[in-house]
């Protein structure tokens, strides 16, 4: 009832872990599969370690449901990540190699050695919103993304998904600079901050952060229903979703599985065989046979 399939990888169930919430351990990967998680998306990682920014890091908001957050792409570097995986891969579902770089050689070159440890498939991080030459610069320069997208597709076998950023005015033509991708993940954190009017300056070290959590729903859900009308490209949803209902939501604009992150923060790592409950449940009220068929069911033509 909940197996997906995207690009031809199988899905226990359509919630997978997102890029960047406890994924940077192999340890912690086999946890969260073992928790439940249909597949996992490693944190993202670059060529060479990267400590990331001085605390603080991540802000919670005090009213609205989300989480601010400047981590810096803080990671172990690809070189040190293939332990990392061996243990992950250890969970039994599908693992996706997060990769982020500033040229299309460099993610070239990360995307094959993802590809060696034994990833299912890799994503493309085009869009972290605040770590200066890696993120959303690369994910807004559209002819550096299909330059990026294509050196990936010619490097590696394995489908490749490029994740794309909301902080746009034209989502839809960096989707068609990202063509060749087998899949599309959106969306990423949208662009923030917050000021702690006491000290009277930015809360984060970075000042800049990216919004996530229930509190970009809304966003996410357009994005991904604006991007499902105009591309036959699988799309991977992801952005504040924390219940069955919100994954249904996603999966009803269009896409074919989800992302889970900061709901992990609100309902710990049980969250996925829960949401998974109340997504059974939903379609067994509702008289559907197979989560695969809520995909697009709100387009309307
Ligand atoms: C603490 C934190 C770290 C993140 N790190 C990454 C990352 O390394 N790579 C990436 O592509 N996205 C990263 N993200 C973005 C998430 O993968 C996801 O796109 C975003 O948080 C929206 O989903 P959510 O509301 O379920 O958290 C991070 C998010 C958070 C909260």
């Amino acid at each position: 009832m909940l197996s997906v399939s995207v690009n031809g990888i199988q899905f226990r169930n359509p919630l997978i872990l997102a890029s960047g919430i406890l994924d940077e351990s192999g340890a912690t990967m086999l946890r969260i599969a073992r928790a439940g998680a249909g597949g996992i998306v490693t944190k993202s990682v670059g060529a060479k370690e990267r400590a990331g920014y001085g605390n603080p890091v991540v802000y919670e908001l005090p009213h609205e449901r989300g989480i601010i957050n400047a981590i810096g792409l803080a990671n172990p570097g690809i070189d040190a990540y293939g332990e990392e995986l061996r243990i992950a891969l250890q969970g039994g579902v599908p693992i996706i190699g997060s990769v982020f770089g500033s040229t299309a050689e460099e993610f070239a070159a990360l995307a094959k050695k993802m590809e060696e440890y034994g990833v299912h498939a890799v994503e493309l991080n085009l869009s972290c919103p605040h770590a200066s030459g890696y993120g959303m610069e690369v994910g807004v320069d559209k002819k550096l993304v299909r330059e990026i997208v294509s050196a990936v597709k010619s490097e590696v076998q394995v489908p490749v998904w490029a994740k794309l950023t909301p902080n746009t005015h034209d989502l839809r033509g960096i989707a068609a600079a990202a063509e060749d991708a087998d899949a599309f993940v959106l969306i990423n954190t949208v662009r923030g901050m917050a000021i702690d009017i006491n000290a009277r300056r930015p809360v984060l070290s970075n000042a800049y952060g990216g919004l996530s959590g229930p509190c970009i729903k809304p966003v996410g859900v357009r994005a991904v229903y604006e991007i499902a009308r105009e591309f036959d490209t699988p799309i991977i949803g992801v952005g504040g979703i924390t219940t069955g209902e919100d994954a249904i939501e996603y999966m009803m604009a269009g896409a074919s599985a989800v992302q889970i992150g900061t709901a992990i923060l609100y309902r710990g790592i049980n969250a996925f065989r829960e949401i998974a409950g109340e997504i059974e449940s939903w379609l067994i009220e509702n008289g559907i046979e197979k989560v695969s068929e809520l995909v697009g069911m709100a387009q309307v033509r």
